[in-house]
């Protein structure tokens, strides 16, 4: 703990990183997000949520889920996040957190809910009146999921801001409501991300669901493969041809898995010297390096699902004991214990 003026000791601020459990993780998420987390982790107290009653808004398919949950803490692990003092647990297993959405869900109007953006753009062309209920209230359950562990800094993407906002609003307006006097919940306050998002391979962003990543867990031949089919500079046709390194995503890629080299892959390029393919294999080459310990990490997990499993059980017991404790307060202001 570290110490203030006063010579006490102060609490560790407290993260809560979300994710939906979408399976094995890719190559965007661990330089857009778990690389943060795990620098993170000492400096402050960090909770890991598995949003999968968020995912039930877009596809009420619930089959997958804990496998995808277990898939997704595989990869965590490995990544290097401590099981001993980061819990890791799916909001499902906490029934705090329906508890605190259902009271929050009085503190906001639903024009409130329907002027956020992301939803907005998840929805699109589709009426609002045709959403689920649900889905237009996932910020509401978001902001559940942060303030059941006063979670002082989110680390988000850009598209998850607007719900941030939304959390800060509720935090106030309960605290302005029921308790002005000791108020029950801190601000949140979101940290961006910072690395630019890696492009998916096809040069369109990076999703699983394009099939143009490549995942934390592929094997290195899969990896070389996947490669191989990124699209480059279009107007480098072939070997010789003078390429724009600027604009072709496997430049990107160096510049974050092979930083030392990219000054020769650039002249190299430009003059055309170094070919597309001779490029992505060097990439695919530290690629490969970059992920071994990952690889090696994950596959000690993969031999023992069940000692996942208990890591699992382990955070969301944890999570409990913070939840049950922060709904007492909830509770106690409210003059509803
Ligand atoms: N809404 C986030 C998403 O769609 C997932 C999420 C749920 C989350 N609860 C959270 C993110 C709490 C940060 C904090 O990706």
């Amino acid at each position: 703990m570290k110490e203030n003026i006063s010579g006490l000791p102060q609490p560790k601020k407290v993260i809560l990183s979300g994710m939906r459990p979408t399976g094995k993780l890719h190559l965007g998420h661990l330089v857009g997000a778990l690389e943060n987390w795990v620098d993170l982790q000492q400096e402050y107290q960090n909770y890991h949520l598995i949003a999968d009653y968020h995912a039930l808004t877009t596809n009420p398919d619930s089959r997958d889920l804990e496998e995808n949950a277990i898939e997704m803490v595989m990869d965590w692990l490995a990544a290097g996040i401590d099981e001993r003092i980061s819990p890791m647990f799916r909001q499902s297993q906490v029934k705090e957190h329906t508890e605190l959405h259902l009271i929050f869900s009085m503190l906001i109007t639903t024009a409130r809910l329907e002027r956020n953006p992301t939803l907005k753009e998840q929805v699109r062309d589709l009426k609002l009146e045709n959403i689920a209920y649900g889905h237009l209230g996932y910020p509401v359950l978001q902001a559940a999921d942060i303030l059941l562990y006063k979670g002082d800094v989110v680390p988000v993407g850009e598209d998850q801001l607007p719900h941030i906002e939304i959390t800060r609003e509720i935090a106030r307006r309960f605290n302005a409501q029921y308790a002005p006097e000791k108020p029950v919940f801190p601000e949140p306050e979101a940290k961006l991300t910072t690395f630019a998002r890696l492009t998916g391979l096809d040069g369109n962003r990076m999703s699983k669901s394009l099939g143009n990543t490549i995942l934390l867990s592929d094997p290195p031949d899969v990896i070389r493969t996947k490669m191989r089919s990124a699209v480059t500079d279009p107007r480098k046709v072939r070997k010789g041809d003078p390429g724009r390194p600027d604009v072709c995503l496997v430049f990107n890629y160096h510049q974050k898995f092979n930083a030392a080299e990219t000054p020769e892959i650039r002249a190299g390029c430009e003059s055309g010297a170094l070919g597309c393919v001779g490029c992505k294999m060097r990439c695919a080459d530290r690629i490969v390096d970059a992920l071994a310990p990952h690889r090696d990490r994950r596959g000690y997990y993969e031999t023992r699902k069940d000692e996942v499993r208990s890591i699992l059980a382990d955070g969301e017991s944890r999570a409990r004991e913070v939840a049950r404790q922060t709904m007492t307060e909830v509770r106690t202001a409210m003059r509803m214990g």
